[in-house]
């Protein structure tokens, strides 16, 4: 393969959306309440939780295709508005956000009466039945400053005077956040995670194992156990991923670009070695690399380890993980 061709290929693994379960339930939870706020006017919010690499930007984009925008002869329509919280959000710094989301040219200007004022009226304007916010943790409810402090308040009065759902999308830590408002609490009775481990009937590594052959079905290339087995393989998808759709996507793509380079025609454990020092953890050799031979399985969750405690989403125990 030449690099176009190789460029090409990973381009469109990288754009694949692959329905794996926690996915689907959000997606599902998401378009239910477009579809109860159309038929009868009833808001519903949403709290969606899930580490880092989970999938929460993802779900918005594939929320956002299936509810393209469209012009209709006086107006755009944007039927779900997504809005990414800018960092230390301020009341102004969200309200010129969500108009520049709406194209209003001068989204930056005017007090932030003015502002939210505008962002109500083209909501309607635009007939925007949902807006998710991105990056939710950012929003600093109870910060030092007083801009900061009231962010949380504007927020609920904003989802009120809409009357649209909302949803909220961000970092574990945001469930914290919202516990100190207590208003924006009620309102996010529902929470989701994205974590892959909240199954009754699967292993997390069976999980892992299923998104990962989900994912690899995408590739030109066949995936390969090894001497390892299927069963196995998963475990240590799971320990070298922290079961988390990101990791196991960037596996699978150094794994083909190395393959693809080196003219070797399927994807197994060694290659899948060689992707997780490159990709995810450098120091991460030997009794540290989860498909080598030596691998020690246990989560690589300590200090300066890549899924170091407190960075990983479902605080799940792996039915083969050694209790120590
Ligand atoms: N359903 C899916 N199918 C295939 N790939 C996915 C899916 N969901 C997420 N991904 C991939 O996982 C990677 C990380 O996803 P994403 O950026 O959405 O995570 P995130 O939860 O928003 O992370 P962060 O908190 O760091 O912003 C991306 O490469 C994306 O393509
Ligand atoms: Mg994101």
């Amino acid at each position: 393969m030449n690099f176009k061709e190789i460029f090409d290929a990973l381009q469109r693994f990288d754009e694949e959306y692959i329905p794996f379960p926690p996915f689907v339930v959000a997606v599902d939870a998401v378009k239910a309440n477009i579809a109860l706020f159309r038929e009868t006017g009833i808001a519903h919010h949403l709290l969606l939780l899930g580490e880092s690499g989970t999938g929460k930007s993802s779900l918005c984009r594939w929320i956002e295709q299936q509810y393209p925008r469209f012009k209709l002869p006086d107006r755009d329509v944007t039927p779900v508005l997504i809005v990414s919280v800018p960092p230390a959000a301020t009341i102004a710094s969200m309200a010129s956000a969500l108009l520049e989301k709406l194209g209003d040219p001068a989204a930056a200007s005017g007090t932030v009466s003015a502002k939210t004022a505008r962002v109500i009226t083209l909501c309607r304007a635009c007939r925007v039945e949902m807006i998710l916010f991105d990056e939710a943790q950012h929003i600093h409810d109870r910060g030092k400053s007083a801009t900061h402090y009231l962010v949380g308040d504007w927020l609920k009065s904003l989802i009120d005077q809409t009357g649209v759902p909302t949803v909220f999308l961000g970092l574990p830590r945001l469930e914290k956040l919202l516990q100190v408002n207590e208003q924006l609490r009620r309102r996010f009775s529902r929470r989701i995670r994205l974590a892959l481990g909240q199954s009754d009937k699967d292993t997390i590594h069976a999980e892992c194992l299923q998104l990962f052959r989900s994912l690899g079905s995408c590739l030109p290339l066949p995936l390969q156990c090894g001497s390892y087995g299927w069963d196995e393989l998963g475990m240590r998808l799971y320990y070298a991923s922290d079961g988390r759709v990101a990791y196991i996507k960037k596996l699978l793509a150094t794994s083909l670009r190395v393959a693809l380079e080196t003219e070797i025609n399927e994807i197994g454990p060694s290659l899948l070695e060689q992707a997780f020092t490159e990709e995810i953890w450098w120091e991460g050799l030997g009794k540290l690399n989860p498909f080598n031979p030596g691998f020690g399985f246990r989560r690589l969750d300590r200090g300066n380890e890549p899924f170091e405690s407190g960075s990983f989403g479902n605080g799940r125990r792996s039915s083969l993980e050694p209790v120590c």
